[in-house]
């Protein structure tokens, strides 16, 4: 009987409702949270916290988890119009369409939250560190292309969404994006694996001819200005310990921090990091008084193996990817004599995870200033210093 079996159509019906709702807060990936007249939380791009929108459920929405805008019923004062022409199909920068100040506060208001929800006390928080530039700041990105068209991938999806300019690249990268744009039809650019296109994996650093499909580049912070505040805020920190205090790097790339920490005169560092090409690099610079360890930092007993190295380490700086420290079990056994840990986070949620954590071992965090690497995005990073 038809009423026996679950009704495909009735659901598709209902969950393709129109409803009016506010907004209430910004999801983690900095959406617009909203609540459907049936209790459902439903997440909407291009809607900011205290807006009212007509919103609606559908398949275009790619997930019963999303809604999409129909129409503002009540608008932010902080709403801008977005100068790029890309905005809602690229989907890179989700918040280009309010302006500076609203950002800044919405990024101070997610780690707030996260350090109430997870208990952690911080004795000194400094305000955001925005970036000189608003627009114009990126250093690398990585382009797609299907070898006709080029441009990103909007978020969630596998479309291309070509673009003619991106207006958060630097002059250079910009120059760069024409260069690239101007070879297109390109052949040998187009899709060889799974996926609809190849990535063009570009830097300021590159030149047009160093450009190879489909070839990942070491990891590189990506907005140069900032870079420089991190370095500047990393030494700083660490102003007042010797610099025959033994330190361990880990997750270190190809040495961005280590450059840094040998330049104020840090004699012993162990610099561990798990990229072959990331490493190579870094031994090409050739410090004095840094020893390099090729390892997987998410590997079990990798803080015992550290120790090996480096026993009496006193200063701990991790720099890890949106994962966090996943392997934290024996760090503080395995390093008895750390006094300062440096965590440098561009992942607020497992970083909150991560003190937390540090926090039931009896480390305080001494310090925190949150840093804008990527205006227009939800992004923030994290530079934090614990002591015991
Ligand atoms: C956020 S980047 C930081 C790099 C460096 N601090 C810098 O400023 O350029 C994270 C680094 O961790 C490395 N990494 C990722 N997973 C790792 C793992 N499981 N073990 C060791 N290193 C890892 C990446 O290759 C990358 O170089």
């Amino acid at each position: 009987m038809a009423h026996d079996q679950p009704n495909k159509n009735l659901h598709m019906q209902d969950s393709s409702t129109e409803f009016s709702a506010p907004v209430r807060a910004l999801s983690h990936k900095g959406h617009g949270v909203v609540t459907h007249p049936d209790g459902r939380v439903l997440f909407v791009k291009g809607i900011w916290t205290g807006e009212v929108g007509r919103f609606r459920v559908s398949d275009r929405a790619k997930s019963y988890d999303n809604a999409e805008l129909i129409s503002l019923q009540e608008r932010s004062s902080d709403r801008v119009t977005p100068p790029c022409a890309h905005v809602e199909t690229c989907g890179g920068c989700p918040w280009m369409m309010v302006n500076e100040d609203a950002q800044a506060r919405a990024k101070e208001q997610r780690i707030t939250f996260l350090l109430d929800k997870n208990g952690i006390a911080v004795s000194e928080r400094r305000p955001l560190l925005r970036s000189p530039d608003f627009f114009g700041y990126r250093n690398r990105a990585q382009f797609k292309t299907d070898g006709e068209r080029i441009g990103y991938v909007s978020e969630g999806t596998n479309d291309l969404a070509p673009i003619d300019d991106c207006l958060i690249l630097n002059p250079s990268m910009r120059e760069i994006l024409k260069g690239l744009r101007a070879q297109l039809p390109q052949s040998v650019w187009r899709p060889v694996g799974r996926f609809p296109w190849s990535f063009l994996d570009v830097d300021d650093q590159q030149t047009l001819k160093d450009v190879v499909p489909n070839q990942r580049r070491p990891f590189r912070q990506g907005n140069s200005a900032q870079n420089e505040q991190m370095k500047a805020w990393i030494t700083k920190t660490l102003q007042d310990v010797a610099k025959d205090a033994p330190v361990i790097e880990a997750f270190c790339g190809s040495g961005n921090f280590t450059e840094a920490l040998v330049q104020v005169g840090f004699k012993h560092i162990l610099a561990a990091e798990v990229r072959g090409s990331a490493i190579e690099e870094l031994r090409a610079k050739q410090m004095a008084g840094v020893q390099i360890m090729e390892i997987n930092m998410s590997e079990k007993k990798v803080w015992q193996q550290l120790a090996r190295q480096n026993p009496k380490a006193r200063v701990l700086i991790v720099d890890p990817p949106r994962e966090g420290l996943e392997e934290r079990a024996g760090l503080f056994e395995s390093l008895p004599l750390l006094e300062k840990i440096i965590y440098i986070s561009c992942e607020p949620t497992t970083w909150a995870r991560d003190l937390k954590d540090f926090q039931k071992s009896g480390w305080k965090v001494a310090h925190l200033t949150p840093l804008d690497m990527f205006p227009h995005t939800p992004h923030v990073e994290l530079l934090t210093l614990l002591t015991r």
